[in-house]
């Protein structure tokens, strides 16, 4: 393997959710290199149904918390993934916006900024279209929060190495069994 893609790789593989960041906030052709990346995200039938509305006022982040995603209070902007809605291509949506959000959080991590997904909970999701002014029939579900990643809390919490299952039970080759 050559040493870019070795070197790329290993990036990739670091990428963790940080749910702990710095009070300050994240510089705005930081944030529109970020939107870059998500808006060349593919979709299906190159349909791009994914919007983002971009969140930095703290009391707006404060209402993401509350509905479900914790970190967007202490982040220094919060990412909020708007798809159509249609019911007849829900499934498809879903796979959109999860492609949507992992590009949105490597982006970040990219710029040495700390990243986290979150998914709205309860009324979440209500509160959020009625904060943003965003239609009721769109749907609204996942979040991606960044900012400066706050090393000292993040050391602090508890210890969670978040292992992953060994490569033998997770990739099959040539046959499931
Ligand atoms: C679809 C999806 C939804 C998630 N929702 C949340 C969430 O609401 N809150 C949270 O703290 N983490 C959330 N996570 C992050 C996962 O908990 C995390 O990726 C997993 O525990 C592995 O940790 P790591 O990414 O640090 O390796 C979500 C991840 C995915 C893929």
């Amino acid at each position: 393997m050559s040493t870019t893609a070795n070197e790329i790789t290993r990036f990739l593989r670091k990428v963790r959710q940080v749910r702990d960041y710095q009070p300050e906030p994240v510089p705005e052709d930081v944030l529109v290199d970020i939107l870059e990346v998500g808006r060349w995200s593919g979709s299906a039938s190159n349909r791009q149904t994914s919007e983002v509305v971009v969140v930095r006022d703290p009391d707006a982040r404060q209402v993401l918390a509350t509905g479900g995603a914790s970190m967007a209070s202490r982040a220094g902007a919060v990412l909020v993934i708007v798809t159509q809605g249609d019911p007849e291509r829900q499934e498809l949506e879903i796979f959109d916006e999860g492609r949507m959000a992992e590009r949105l959080l490597l982006a970040a991590a990219a710029h040495g900024l700390g990243s986290a997904i979150a998914t709205l909970k309860g009324d979440g999701p209500a509160a959020v279209k009625r904060l943003l002014g965003i239609p009721t029939e769109r749907r609204v579900r996942t979040v991606v929060a960044v900012g400066v990643a706050d090393r000292d809390a993040i050391r602090a919490r508890p210890k969670n190495p978040q292992p992953r299952k060994p490569l033998e039970q997770y990739a099959h080759w040539d046959r499931y069994s």
